[in-house]
């Protein structure tokens, strides 16, 4: 294997990023070093996507840029996703791939790095069977403010549509100690930020004898002196209880934010995706959520054109868009997935269909938050400063409600805001975003 450099590109959700983190953390304990494009690396790795066809073609097409010459000499390597659920076909459609392994073997990356060293060229991690979850000391996190803690890994649940259960496995939850240890070094080393992450967060159970809930590790979390904000995601509505919103109420270290993805207004539609819950049991929970005097921000992921969505099913998920009034939400057309129980269903929407659905469904949510954006204007919002637009002369803050917040500073100085907390005057208001002057302190 030539020089011990490498380099990592990311795709996906947050769960990715964090692994990310955490391979980088044990490439560098085992002797390699970054650099910053893949043309310097010797070793090259794509932590990858499946969750819709557009996430997985995306690192195929990377491979092949580096199919012939200027390619020759490195080593590939396909984690995450993809790794998982297309396994040793990788090296048939990408033979310049020498390394395949899923989030469930990163714990065997260091053996994997050594075959790969001596030589090997079809060097796999794809076990979904051990039982462990992926802990290192070695995450190195790529934000010095903010940072990820994985709660519980894999899903349990089995959604029609969805490939994660193939490719990351059955549900595991870390212990309460070791959850609480990671926190309470984190904010000894500054960061003031944490962000409980999980496929489904709130199905977590401490496996220890404290035998924890969500709700308590929250709690407990949102209690180690020096964290000043936790964010948690993502939640699966059947198993959002009642306990998760007192603890929020109980609680202001925890942001006032909950994403909780419904993926349609339709009974007929969360019937076939077996989601587990029905519209009101959906909307239970937002009324638990709305009678919070946190003023709690709700976000949501919806799906558009699943197998049998007729135009009604889909007026009811519009309707659901005005009932609830999100703050903002991630949404998607329907895209068949490998081993999918839904792939089994007919009446496939086409695909024409699906797009229209979605440009009316993004253009609804669309007006709904230029309005509830503009709400907010004359309010003052702390914001975490999370970035410097130069050419604006602007910082760029997070809101505990997680809306972004630019904001022009006339008194610091030149002193960098970075990490820091800051009240700020809403101004003007844009669908997805705000703009504001920090308020001077007298
Ligand atoms: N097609 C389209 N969207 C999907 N999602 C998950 N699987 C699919 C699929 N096959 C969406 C869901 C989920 C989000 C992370 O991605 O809305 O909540
Ligand atoms: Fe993509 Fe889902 Fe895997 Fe995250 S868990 S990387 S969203 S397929």
């Amino acid at each position: 294997m030539p020089a011990k450099t490498f380099y990592i590109e990311t795709f996906g959700c947050q769960m990715n990023a964090h692994d990310s983190e955490k391979v980088i953390g044990t490439l560098i304990r085992n002797g390699y070093s970054p650099v910053e494009t893949p043309e310097e690396a010797g070793l090259v790795l794509y932590n990858t996507c499946s969750i819709r066809d557009k996430a997985e073609q995306k690192v195929f097409s990377r491979l092949q840029q580096f199919k012939r010459g200027s390619g020759k000499g490195k080593v590939f390597g396909v984690l995450g996703c993809v790794a998982q659920q297309e396994g040793e076909r990788i090296f048939e459609r990408a033979p310049h791939v020498s390394l395949v392994c899923g989030s469930a073997s990163y714990s065997r990356l260091p053996e994997l790095l050594v075959q790969l060293e001596a030589g090997e060229n079809r060097v796999t991690g794809l076990s979904l069977n051990r039982g462990e979850t992926f802990e290192t000391p070695l995450t190195r996190r790529d934000n010095p403010h903010r940072a990820y803690i994985t709660i519980i890994e894999g899903c349990d649940k089995s959604c029609a549509y969805c490939v994660v259960p193939f490719t990351r496995g059955p549900e595991r939850s870390r212990t309460s100690a070791g959850i609480m240890e990671e926190a309470r070094q984190l904010a000894g080393s500054g960061y003031t930020e944490i962000q409980l992450l999980g496929q489904n967060v709130n199905s977590y159970r401490d496996p220890s004898p404290a035998g924890w809930d969500f709700a308590t590790l929250l709690s407990r979390v949102a209690a180690v002196p020096g964290i000043r904000r936790v964010r948690f995601t993502t939640s699966h509505p059947r198993d959002f209880g009642r306990d998760i919103v007192e603890v929020i109420d109980a609680h202001p270290a925890i942001c006032n934010h909950v994403h909780l993805p419904v993926q349609s207004g339709s009974d007929a539609v969360l019937a076939r995706m077996q989601r587990l819950y029905g519209r009101d049991e959906y909307m239970r929970r937002i009324e638990w959520l709305k009678a919070s005097p946190r003023n709690i921000s709700l976000t949501t992921d919806i799906i558009v054109g699943f197998p049998g969505e007729t135009e009604e099913d889909f007026h009811r998920t519009l309707q659901l868009l005005d009932e609830v009034e999100y703050d903002s939400i991630f949404s998607f057309k329907y895209s068949p997935r490998p081993n999918t129980a839904a792939l089994n269903l007919d009446r496939a929407v086409p695909e024409e269909e699906k797009g229209r659905r979605l440009t009316i469904l993004q253009e609804k949510q669309r007006s709904i938050q230029i309005r509830r954006n503009s709400a907010l204007i004359g309010s003052v919002e702390e914001v975490l400063v999370e970035g410097r637009n130069a050419a604006l002369g602007q910082w760029i803050g997070r809101t505990s409600q997680n809306r972004v917040l630019n904001f022009a500073s006339p008194a610091t100085n030149g002193d960098s805001l970075l990490g820091r907390y800051v009240s700020v005057r809403v101004t003007r208001a844009g669908p997805n975003s705000l703009v504001g002057e920090a308020v001077l302190r007298a």
